[in-house]
């Protein structure tokens, strides 16, 4: 079989470790479902992208929703990011890990009233509107509470980015942003509203991109734009390219943020503009594991299957976008490899964390590492049939830090009751 391995999450003596800690040791004081995160592989990613715009005036917002652990919100804005917060609830994680509201972007297809009301109350970096009606409203919201916000607008430059329809978000007919051929009337539209500074243009095209060539004709495109909508005297200081940029879960060969660096410098130098990134995915999910433990295995005429302890409510991508993970054991064993399909315990065809796996043989109680499980992973958990979500540890080094713990029946029921005059 073929084993997963970085330069933070790798097997000494056939044995999996996490940096210096091994997961057999994680999976013996916290039980399983665990969630594990190698600090040290986060920060080498985000000072790698760093390193390759150092030569750009630039700024890197972490993509919250990738992973809103509250640690590693302040492991990004320690390291000099910002954020990029899609919601209330993420707004909220943000403050709670000691983040300044100057240090977000407000992004979001629906933002609520009460959302945009919270980012203009706390002053927060830019509020990214996504269609003619939300910039009314923002307007509106900051005279009633006598503010100037910064406000963005986001375009869909209308580029195929090659990637999962789901994950495709810069085409025209995709729900987010304004096509371009609209924006620069409603730029010039926009402009003259009272209580907007309007100072920014942002794309996002999409997630897990894995070739460059999406992102160069974007950004193109845009440039061109900026620079029309710039000749009508409007002043945009900021050209935010999104997120999205691909990582490995099997075979892929993802750009390095070098090779983006090289191919949109100097696209970018067109523009007097500050270049922001809204990397999620890139940043984490490499350096987190989703580690559980075989329950049963069986076998019919048709399939082998081993059911694990970890499911779709601990990790989704596979049901819903058919997303690979890969499967691997804590402890390397001899035994001859098998073709099996990896499931969970949940009542649903759909709950599978892995299909016609080559893998090799394991019995009960074993553990498993599902790879690749840093990003839109615990953030996409649920509580279905009742489970409880795991907890979330981050390895440094030698140490490791529980950071959030097991939920407990009692978190389940949070405010529930049996009521009164009902029954
Ligand atoms: C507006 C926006 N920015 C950034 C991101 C982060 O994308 P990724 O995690 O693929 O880098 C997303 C993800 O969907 C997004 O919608």
């Amino acid at each position: 079989m073929h084993y997963f391995e970085n330069e933070h999450l790798k097997y000494q003596n056939n044995q999996l470790y996490c940096e210096s800690v091994s997961f057999e040791k994680l999976a013996h004081e916290f039980g399983t479902p665990l969630y594990v995160y190698s600090k040290n592989f986060m920060t080498d990613r985000y000072k790698e992208f760093a390193n390759a715009f150092s030569k750009i005036n630039h700024k890197i917002f972490f993509a919250a929703k990738s992973n809103f652990n509250l640690n590693v919100i302040k492991l990004f804005s320690d390291l000099g990011g910002g954020i990029d917060v899609n919601s209330a609830g993420e707004f909220f994680r943000t403050i709670k890990a000691g983040v300044k509201p100057k240090d977000m972007l407000l992004t979001g297809v629906g933002k609520s009233a009460e959302e945009i009301e919270l980012g203009i109350k706390h002053d927060v970096l830019l509020i990214k509107a996504e269609s003619l009606g939300e910039v009314y409203q923002i307007n509106e919201l900051a005279q009633k509470l006598g503010k100037k916000a910064p406000v963005a607008i986001r375009v869909t430059p209308d580029v195929d980015p090659k990637t999962h329809p789901y994950i495709t978000t810069g085409l025209t007919e995709s729900k987010f942003g304004i096509p371009a051929s609209q924006a620069v009337d409603m730029f010039i539209e926009c402009n003259g509203l009272s209580h907007i500074n309007l100072c920014g243009i942002d794309m996002h095209i999409g997630s897990q991109i894995t070739s460059i060539d999406p992102y160069v004709e974007s950004v193109i495109r845009m440039v061109e734009l900026t620079k029309l909508i710039q000749a009508k005297g409007i002043n945009i200081e900021h050209f935010d390219i999104g997120g999205g940029f691909g990582v490995k879960y099997l075979k892929e060969t993802p750009f390095t943020p070098g090779d983006l660096a090289e191919a949109l410098v100097p696209i970018f130098m067109q523009l007097d503009c500050e270049i922001y990134f809204e990397p999620g995915r890139s940043l984490t999910a490499n350096g987190g594991v989703l580690l559980s433990k075989v329950v049963y295995t069986k076998s019919n005429e048709k399939k082998n299957f081993i059911v694990i302890d970890a499911a779709m409510t601990e990790l989704l991508r596979p049901s819903i976008y058919k997303a690979y993970h890969h499967i691997q054991p804590v402890v390397r064993n001899t035994k001859d490899d098998i073709i099996a399909d990896i499931v969970g315990p949940v009542c649903e065809s759909g709950d599978y964390l892995g299909k016609d796996r080559t893998i090799e043989n394991m019995e009960s109680d074993e553990l498993v590492a599902l790879m690749s499980a840093g990003a839109y992973a615990m953030v996409m958990s649920s509580n279905y049939n009742a489970r409880c979500r795991p907890p979330e540890i981050i390895v440094d080094g030698d140490k490791y830090f529980l950071t959030r713990s097991r939920e407990s029946f009692e978190h389940l029921l949070y405010d529930e009751k049996i009521v009164d005059g009902l029954h």
